[in-house]
């Protein structure tokens, strides 16, 4: 479609001749709201995992007497008890092709921390982010067309890319918008029976949780039900994870799919389950940084050894993800000279994401014709826009499909840029576009006002 297209390659050009030709738009900057990429937009490191990188990097830092007066005292610590994992005390050295061993140690304590259950180092898959970590799976899961990978419907497009790169075929199921973009098991069940009967063998389901780009949050009975229709189905159970760290609402709680099936006495045998974490999103947005791992467990030594073999074909992650997100995992603690700062810095980014994300979502939702779903976590905001139709053929007259004539406009019209929501997968019937809650807090207003304008304008223009 000619508008998606522009919108990937508009907002780039525009910024550059905002810059070279001021007045050559109706605006003065572009505000990207497409993207979770947090730190591209402001969002500020956490100081204490990028010291410890930092003296990692460069352990003679470790010998100067200004380093103690520079870093704290628990980030020098840590950074000598990682360098003492790292085979050759060298962060630009290969590593085990499944990740540093003592690095896989702190996160298997970190997770075990976090579940109240146990976790076993030898599971844990250190990646240079959760995408690669998909790929691997995907390629291990697909022979070919007839196997099918149960995915959301709206979902993060890496699950339909990856399952096409690796000639599979995407088994939709569609999250039910009216119940906040509930995951209803009837809706598994028949979308499950549809591909069987299809000559489709079905064998995963993915789950988003928080969700990309719905932002819902699941519930615990849910989780449960989610795992005993894996379990009945026999379906590996694929969970992204990513978001864990991102919920903004005092009524919902990250549970990992691991803590909710050992919770109801499931264990290795009885349920094959990869959980996917990555270094990229939470309070840390270490986008950049490449890092991230998979918890793989219920699979038989065979499966084991197969996905090893592909993880070694990349030779191994990068050493600064590896370090990162034994950090994330296992963060300053109470007690420690860091936790105080450590703390301000991650209550303050989670606490100014839900203000950003609930003005937002009031915005969307005081607009005509625009229902926004509750910004319960993730990064996301994902309004349904009820567009007039004469909107919707002047969208079909430019060949553009009209949640992207709308995004189009948008970005013309105000710099603003979202993704239309098509790009997630159609919801029959729907349009939609995601908005992201990443641009920094002072310019929310801005931003909430140039949408307004511009909806009502818009609206105005195509009135039926
Ligand atoms: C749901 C989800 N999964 C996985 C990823 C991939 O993240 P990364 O490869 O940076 O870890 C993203 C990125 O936005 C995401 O939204």
């Amino acid at each position: 479609m000619l508008s998606a297209v522009r919108l990937l390659v508009m907002p780039s050009a525009y910024s550059r001749s905002c810059k070279t030709k001021p007045g050559s738009h109706p605006f003065d900057e572009i505000l990207y709201c497409n993207i979770g990429n947090p730190q591209s937009l402001g969002q500020l490191p956490i100081t204490f995992f990028r010291e410890v990188l930092a003296l990692c990097d460069h352990p003679p830092l470790l010998d100067k007497s200004e380093t103690h007066a520079l870093f704290s005292a628990d980030a020098i610590a840590r950074a000598c008890k990682i360098l003492d994992v790292i085979p050759g005390r060298a962060t630009g050295a290969y590593s085990h092709s499944q990740g540093i061993k003592g690095l896989r140690d702190a996160i298997a304590a970190g997770i075990a921390a976090r579940d109240g259950f146990p976790a076993n180092p030898d599971d844990i898959f250190l990646t240079d982010g959760a995408s690669p970590a998909v790929h691997m799976m995907m390629q291990l899961l697909i022979r070919n067309e007839k196997d099918g990978i149960l995915c959301p419907i709206p979902q993060y497009p890496l699950y339909s890319a990856s399952i096409a790169l690796h000639g599979g075929s995407v088994v939709p199921y569609y999250l039910d918008e009216s119940t906040g973009w509930g995951l209803e098991i009837s809706e598994l069940k028949k979308q499950l029976e549809d591909a069987r009967s299809k000559g489709i063998t079905v064998r995963a389901l993915v789950v988003i949780n928080p969700g990309n780009p719905t932002g819902q949050v699941l519930g615990e009975e849910n989780q449960k039900e989610i795992v005993n229709f894996c379990k009945n189905e026999g379906l590996v159970l694929l969970a992204d994870e990513v978001y864990q760290e991102n919920i903004y609402v005092n009524d919902k709680k990250f549970n990992s799919f691991k803590k909710i099936a050992r919770s109801m006495g499931y264990g290795d045998d009885d349920l094959p389950l990869v959980s996917f974490q990555s270094v990229s999103k939470g309070y840390y947005g270490e986008c950049g940084k490449r890092g991230g791992y998979m918890e793989v467990t219920g699979f038989g030594p065979e499966v084991r050894e197969q996905i090893y073999k592909v993880a070694s074909v990349n030779l191994c992650s990068n050493i600064s993800g590896q370090i990162l997100a034994s950090l994330i995992m296992n963060p300053p603690k109470v007690g420690d000279e860091s936790y105080e700062s450590y703390a301000a810095e991650r209550n303050g980014i989670l606490s100014s994401l839900a203000r950003r994300a609930k003005a937002l979502e009031n915005a969307f939702n005081s607009f005509e014709g625009v229902t926004c779903n509750k910004a319960e976590g993730a990064m996301y905001l994902f309004p349904r826009l009820r567009l007039p139709r004469k909107a919707i053929q002047a969208a079909k007259a430019v060949n553009a499909a009209p949640d992207a004539f709308y995004a189009g406009r948008l970005l013309d019209t105000t710099g603003i840029v979202v993704v239309p929501g098509s790009g997630f997968g159609q919801v029959p019937g729907t349009w939609h576009v995601r908005c992201t809650i990443l641009p920094q807090e002072d310019k929310i207003p801005a931003i909430i006002s140039r949408l307004k304008a511009f909806h009502e304008a818009f609206m105005e223009e195509f009135r039926d």
